[in-house]
């Protein structure tokens, strides 16, 4: 019944690519991310299973390789060139002057012009030869880049290998970026973890790809679409549009809004569509591309050392003006770290008015070398947050900015850690503070209270309804008072108390996330919630048991410690539990495996692999994917590969099936009616 290893992985192989087409070539997903999961780990098991039909273009190396020491370099075949750049309508009919006299066209003849959006990422090049994926690198200086391949090989949109015949070499370059609601979503998750926010998309997108470890690469969705090739003569096509098509056909996304235009002044229509329109898009575009469409006449025109006559790449009138910084204040965040934000003159950058930028941090204001009082610039780049960009001007009042030595919300002395490089406040009662745990407890991913916005959290805090979370769930108590309150009303504090109380059921670990532990985010609190089942637990758990934990570091395991071993937090814990019923998937199930993790391996008789683990996870136990240290038991079926052997290796006790199902069924009998007596 089951195919033999070798079909079975080149199946899913298939089916994994298959699903990254669909995904990011042709936006129209076929399965879940749960499915493309379980695909993943269903090959990764077969692959290491059988060490032998590992290949450099299975999908499974998109999961990340081990860190590099360095990057390497690499020199590109055909040279990365840049281009030109035009700064309005009037450069833009320069240009296609110049294209035309060179062509040697009368007055009356127009050239023809891919328009393409220029993405505002990070350009690679990537190499594939017989069709495959060998190379990955940045752009460089234009001849030599940094060899980036194994994090490339985790973006899902680049195909590992290319279908049918195609020329090799060849070079495919185009744009890695990322959307922003994965760049809201990773400066969340790094301000979670107090590490600085990246200042703007392209940075994230740059950063990402120029890490060490592709594991971090691997955990940020990067997209990518291709715009060209290094020797576009090799493909038999006769113009930019046709190798578009041509890159499509081979399995690369091509950004859908590139239009053929015919004559520059079709193209200084473009531009003006795109001033406005870019605002909509959900990824930074800070220009257009204009080539020149047939691929004869851009070899006629040639380059120049600097770039080719027949591109020129118009940029966007800058979302950048100036300004000048009048102040600087310091919000205090959740966890108490103090950020600088410029106080500005008002300034109107692309259309919207702009009084505040983040300074990010201290390191920031450094290497920007800003002080208060400098004429400097500002940008606002999409949705992005404005920011200060570079000092245009000392001003002779100008003065330095000096940081705080006491809270600016409370007045408590204000702490600088050597290794984080930020202040912070450490009164756990600062206002401040109060007012930004309650609204982290209150979002969407964390007890994701409908309803209860900043600005009714700061109305609450300001009145004196709340001063921590579990005062929420005593609120309608005072729904008569609240009901007076300007700006709630009768009917908004109905709908408010119904979805405290619609929360009070929320699962252990959002209850766990929306605490906001330092360097707890979801996932960590998944992890934690799966291990200990309860809080009475987590809070007898010691540093060893902690750091057992999938996901648990050293610096998470002493902030758990250290935030359970602050009375108020016990107060506030059991204050809340008062309240609310957290279901974690070891309280309302079984809990027969509670805090032991699981690998399972090689081929099960009774059940599926998937089943074996839902099953495990059901009794409030974690099944892993790969053998580590932490993992309690392997299950080994038939034909166990290398995980058994890491097992034996590290000394974890191996199971049978049968001897995995008795143990089940053991110990489901010391228990009445458990989970595991309506299995069997
Ligand atoms: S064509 C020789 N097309 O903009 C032609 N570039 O200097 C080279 N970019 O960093 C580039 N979108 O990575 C081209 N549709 C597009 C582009 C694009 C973004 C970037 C490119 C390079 C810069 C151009």
């Amino acid at each position: 019944m089951t195919a033999d290893p070798e079909t079975r992985i080149r199946e899913l192989r298939d089916q994994i690519e298959r699903a990254n087409r669909m995904y990011y070539q042709l936006d129209a997903p076929e399965i879940s991310d749960a499915e493309y999961d379980a695909l993943m780990r269903e090959l990764l098991e077969l692959e290491e299973a059988h060490p032998e039909l590992q290949s450099p273009d299975s999908p499974s190396q998109r999961v990340g390789a081990p860190p590099l020491p360095q990057f390497s370099p690499h020199t590109h075949l055909t040279p990365m060139l840049s281009l030109d750049n035009a700064f309005g309508p009037d450069e833009l009919r320069a240009f296609d002057a110049r294209v035309r006299r060179a062509l040697g066209l009368q007055g009356d003849q127009s050239v023809a012009y891919m328009g393409e959006l220029k993405i505002d990422g990070l350009a690679i090049s990537l190499t594939y030869e017989e069709g495959v994926l060998t190379t990955a690198a940045t752009r460089g200086d234009g001849r030599t880049g940094e060899n980036v391949t194994p994090n490339a090989k985790t973006i899902r949109a680049i195909p590992l290998r290319l279908e049918g015949a195609v020329p090799s070499p060849l070079e495919v370059r185009g744009e890695v970026y990322m959307l922003h609601p994965e760049f809201a979503r990773v400066n969340r998750e790094r301000e979670e973890n107090g590490e600085a926010p990246f200042a703007n998309p392209r940075n994230a997108a740059a950063g990402s790809m120029r890490q060490l470890d592709s594991k971090v690469t691997a955990s940020r969705k990067l997209g990518f679409w291709a715009y060209g090739i290094g020797r576009p003569e090799i493909t038999g096509v006769s113009t930019q549009s046709e190798l578009l098509q041509w890159l499509s056909r081979l399995g690369f996304p091509i950004n859908p809004h590139a239009r053929l235009l015919n004559g520059i002044e079709e193209c200084v229509e473009f531009t003006e569509h795109w001033r406005t329109a870019r605002e909509e898009l959900p990824f930074d575009a800070d220009g257009l591309v204009f080539k020149v469409n047939s691929l004869a006449l851009q070899a006629e025109l040639g380059s120049t050392a600097r770039g080719p006559r027949w591109a020129i790449a118009f940029k966007f009138p800058a979302a950048e003006e100036q300004t000048v910084i009048l102040d600087v204040t310091w919000q205090v965040g959740r966890t108490g770290v103090l950020t600088p934000v410029a106080e500005l003159q008002p300034v109107s950058v692309g259309g919207v008015t702009v009084s505040r930028a983040t300074l990010h941090n201290e390191g920031e204001i450094e290497r920007k070398g800003l002080q208060i009082g400098d004429r400097v610039s500002v940008r606002r780049a999409g949705e992005v947050i404005p920011e200060v960009v570079a000092v245009v001007e000392r001003s002779p009042e100008s003065r330095p900015i000096v940081p705080p030595t006491h809270c600016p919300a409370c007045g408590s002395m204000v702490e600088k850690s050597e290794e984080e490089a930020a202040r912070r406040c450490v009164n756990f009662a600062c206002p401040a503070q109060t007012l930004e745990r309650i609204r982290h407890f209150a979002s969407r991913d964390a007890m994701d209270i409908v309803g209860l916005g900043d600005k009714i959290v700061a109305l609450l805090v300001e009145k004196g309804f709340i001063t921590d979370a579990a005062d929420l769930y005593v609120l309608h108590e005072r729904q008569k008072e609240l009901e007076q309150v300007e700006g709630l009303g009768e009917l908004s504090v109905a709908k408010l108390l119904a979805a405290i109380e619609d929360s009070r059921t929320r699962p252990l670990e959002r209850v766990l996330f929306a605490l906001g532990i330092r360097h707890v985010g979801a996932s960590a609190a998944r992890n934690l919630a799966q291990r200990f089942g309860s809080f009475e637990r987590l809070m007898e758990a010691d540093e060893q048991e902690l750091l057992g934990t999938e996901d648990v570091g050293p610096a998470t395991a002493t902030e758990v410690m250290e935030f359970f071993r602050r009375d108020e937090n016990v107060r506030l814990v059991r204050r809340l539990l008062e309240h609310l019923k957290p279901e974690g998937p070891s309280q309302a199930q079984g809990s027969l495996f509670e805090g032991q993790t699981f690998v399972f391996t090689g081929t099960l008789q009774h059940m599926s692999r998937e089943e074996a683990e839902a099953l495990v996870r059901s009794m409030g136990g974690r099944a892993a994917s790969s053998v580590s240290s932490k993992t309690d038991f392997v299950v080994a079926g038939e034909k166990a590969g290398s995980k058994l052997d890491r097992a034996r290796e590290l000394g974890v006790p191996v199971l049978t099936e049968d001897e995995f199902l008795s143990r089940l069924k053991d110990l489901g009998e010391g228990q009445s009616a458990g989970p595991a007596e309506t299995l069997f």
